[in-house]
């Protein structure tokens, strides 16, 4: 399982805040994907293989921490988190298929379509991406004006104007075109950086932010969004599949545009902190409320899978 990886690049305490908080995001998927025993059985055990085969769990962190921000509860945060990790992980599935990055493992697991097929993988992915929507719109204590910010934000994150789709073709059309900053630019922020913006103000939306505190936190996600896709890329090239979980050193031999290929790797880690630096300085008018977002940004600058 990787989700101890962020556990272990933090100090003890920080180590149990996470580990304790991924559980109960686990928990929280296990209950609300459908069971293995509903029919058609194949295809919720598909969904849940790929879900609850461990992860991170980047993307609800993030949404609890920055409704953290903005009050100590949040009642119904579970709905938007869980949503996240759902779009995120269907985004994984298809990512991995022979059409597209043509993965063998995921998560320490061999790939969805490796276990049940093409089909089935397709299907998994697209069940995955329609159940979030329902979540969204269920979200328990949500006024009906959150709950149409929360699909507006989710779709136009998830979507082909800026968002991860869009991002995913300018990814795939790159491959073996000449690494440019522009044309890296515009991928990293759409493929990965529109979902990690989201996850941030999807807490934010729930918990009631403001005005001021959802520019802050939106400005924060997108700093945060490139740092996490610089480390992604660098740790393509640094780690072994082993320690990552998936194949790495596949974008050099898919010659993808990554920050590596552009900037070299010295630079590429240098570029990481400096986004960590502006994320921080973004959320100067949290003071300690923003200490959790703090410490899961060093987490994800610092990791090592
Ligand atoms: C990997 O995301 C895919 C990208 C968006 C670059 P994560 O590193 O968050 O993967 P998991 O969820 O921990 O498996
Ligand atoms: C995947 O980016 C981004 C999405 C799934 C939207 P990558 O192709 O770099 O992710 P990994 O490295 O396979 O996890
Ligand atoms: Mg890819
Ligand atoms: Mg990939
Ligand atoms: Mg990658």
């Amino acid at each position: 399982m990787m989700k101890t990886s962020l556990s272990e690049a933090a100090p003890v305490s920080g180590a149990l805040r996470w580990a304790s908080q991924q559980q109960w995001i686990d928990e929280a998927l296990e209950r609300l994907l459908p069971g293995e025993e509903a029919s058609p059985e194949v295809i919720h055990r598909a969904m849940r293989y790929s879900v609850l085969a461990g992860g991170k769990r980047i993307r609800p962190l993030l949404c609890l921490e920055a409704a953290r921000a903005i009050q100590e509860e949040t009642p119904g945060i579970e709905h938007p988190a869980c949503a996240l990790e759902m779009v995120h992980t269907y985004s994984l599935i298809h990512d991995d298929l022979p059409a597209l990055d043509n993965d063998d493992l995921r998560r320490g697991r061999p790939t969805c379509h490796k276990v049940f097929g093409e089909a089935m993988a397709i299907l998994a992915g697209d069940a995955l991406l329609t159940l979030s929507f329902e979540l969204l719109v269920r979200t328990p204590g949500a006024s009906d004006s959150q709950r149409v910010q929360l699909v507006r934000e989710l779709t136009s994150a998830g979507g082909t104007l800026g968002g991860m789709i869009g991002g995913q073709v300018l990814d795939l059309e790159g491959e073996g075109q000449t690494p440019t900053a522009s044309l890296l630019d515009g991928i990293h922020r759409a493929k990965t950086g529109a979902l990690l913006r989201a996850s941030i103000r999807m807490g934010a939306i729930l918990a009631g932010a403001s005005e001021s505190e959802m520019g802050a936190l939106s400005r924060f996600g997108e700093h945060l969004g490139l740092a996490f896709q610089i480390v992604d890329d660098i740790l393509d090239v640094e780690q072994s599949s082993e320690a990552l979980g998936k194949t790495a050193g596949k974008d050099a031999a898919q010659e993808k545009i990554t920050f590596p290929a552009v900037y070299g790797l010295a630079r590429s880690h240098e570029m990481a902190a400096e986004q960590r630096h502006l994320g921080r300085e973004s959320l100067k008018l949290f003071g300690h409320r923003a200490e959790g977002l703090h410490a899961l940004a060093d987490l994800i600058v610092n990791r090592t899978a």
